[in-house]
């Protein structure tokens, strides 16, 4: 059943129209594909993404798949990903997802059985210099400790979902650096 809406449509006109060339919008076209589609992206989602764009799904599937950031597979609620590249690795990334692990009761790449949280493991989230860093939804999050992690989940299970986007990525709030 498609989804995209004429509002949905529009959106990507607009991006689309930016470029001389409609089909250079595919990566923000698949951000608003995947905030439609509840936070990743099936086939109907890249083969609405394919018509609208004039593309064939062979092409939308092909660089959807080369980045981490579209999600192929559902994802719970709130989406937890911790960076374990170098500088987190460093500063304590490892424990932050055994952590995470143990505190949900699922392993990396997997959602727990209420679906409220998916966590994963992800590569640099570009916010090495407040290592180590974790992406929830369109939040940043920095300088994480385990401590602050706790406090996180806790609040997001009365929070809604928050699908990420980089349009509408949020700065981490004061005192977080
Ligand atoms: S290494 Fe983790 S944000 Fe860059």
């Amino acid at each position: 059943m498609p989804r995209f809406t004429s509002e949905t449509k529009a959106r990507i006109d607009e991006i689309a129209g930016r470029y001389p060339d409609r089909r250079s919008a595919l990566l923000p076209a698949l951000w608003v594909a995947q905030e439609v589609y509840d936070g990743w992206l099936p086939e109907e989602a890249m083969q609405e993404v394919a018509d609208h764009l004039g593309m064939s799904r062979a092409e939308v599937e092909g660089v959807a798949s080369y980045y981490t950031m579209y999600n192929k597979e559902p994802v719970g609620r709130h989406h937890i990903e911790i960076c374990q590249n170098i500088s987190c690795m460093i500063l304590g990334s490892d424990d932050l997802i055994h952590h995470c692990e143990h505190r949900l009761g699922v392993g990396s790449g997997e959602t727990t059985d209420d679906g409220m949280f998916t966590l994963s493991r992800v590569e640099c989230l570009g916010a090495c210099s407040n290592a180590p860093a974790v992406q929830i939804g369109a939040t940043y999050h920095e300088n994480v400790t385990k401590e602050r992690l706790d406090t996180i989940i806790e609040q997001l299970k009365s929070a809604p979902s928050e699908v990420a986007h980089p349009a509408q990525a949020k700065m981490p709030e004061q005192g977080q650096f």
